[in-house]
């Protein structure tokens, strides 16, 4: 399923959890709190911002912020909160999209340059990012660490959640390096929902080669926005690559 169909007008519209979920203060405060610190007076570019759920109040902040995004129905949502002269967005692929202007911040969050579902897009995706950052310019990637030891040989599947109304489950292929991630939704009822999006998960050692294939170095890795310490038990990090400034 290409991503165009995948986030459609159903998914946009169920995106936003105004004040809950990835929408919650003790989510995105550290998060804009972070990106602010690092756009410092340069601006911000955003590949994959979708209904602006960062892009929004990082601007708020008084961060300049561009977005790049595929999907038209999750633009409707962001336009319904800020203009094209507040955001503007160029409608395209992250990997290859040329956004007029110079920035000192590219940031990539939510686990979404997995939704790019090959290695040479992924590596594209980096290229992309420094093609658009000023010297010393950072690009700033939140991401999963996969959750391989979660699996035993022979099983394919792991619930990485499971609470009232929820279920997360993941299918794997191990040999192409790719997971689908099924969200089950349900009530009381008989009926549940299902959001499936696939990815191609990538191991921390492998995002930093292909942030060196296109010229970046690793300034920093920490396992929130918050600046915890990243270690092997990490579920996730906040990586930040910068171009160095004497290029
Ligand atoms: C999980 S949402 C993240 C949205 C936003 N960055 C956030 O943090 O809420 C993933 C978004 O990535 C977009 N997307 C997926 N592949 C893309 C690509 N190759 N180029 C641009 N946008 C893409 C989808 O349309 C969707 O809006």
């Amino acid at each position: 399923m290409q991503q165009e169909e995948l986030w459609d007008g159903d998914a946009a519209r169920r995106y936003d959890t105004p004040g809950t979920g990835m929408f919650a203060p003790e989510v995105l405060g550290p998060t804009v709190d972070r990106l602010a610190a690092l756009a410092g007076d340069g601006a911000a570019l955003e590949f994959a911002v979708g209904t602006g759920r960062v892009a929004v109040p990082l601007a708020e902040r008084g961060v300049p912020v561009t977005g790049v995004e595929l999907s038209l129905p999750m633009i409707g949502r962001l336009r319904t909160k800020v203009d094209e002269a507040t955001i503007p967005v160029v409608v395209g692929d992250m990997a290859t999209s040329v956004v007029p202007g110079e920035f000192t911040l590219v940031y990539l969050v939510y686990n979404t340059i997995s939704n790019l579902l090959t290695q040479a897009e992924q590596v594209e995706c980096f290229r992309n990012a420094a093609r658009h950052l000023t010297p010393g310019g950072r690009f700033v990637i939140e991401l999963w660490v996969p959750e391989l030891r979660q699996l035993p040989p022979g099983r394919t599947a792991t619930v990485w959640q499971s609470e009232p109304g929820y279920i997360g489950l993941d299918t794997y292929d191990v040999l192409r390096q790719h997971v689908v991630s099924h969200h089950f939704s349900f009530d009381e009822t008989h009926q549940a929902q299902l959001f499936r999006s696939p990815h191609r998960y990538i191991w921390p050692a492998e995002l930093d080669l292909m942030a060196q294939l296109a010229g970046f170095e690793l300034e920093t890795r920490h396992a929130d926005w918050a600046g915890t310490e990243f270690t092997a038990e990490s579920r996730s990090h906040v990586s930040v690559y910068r171009i160095p400034p004497n290029r």
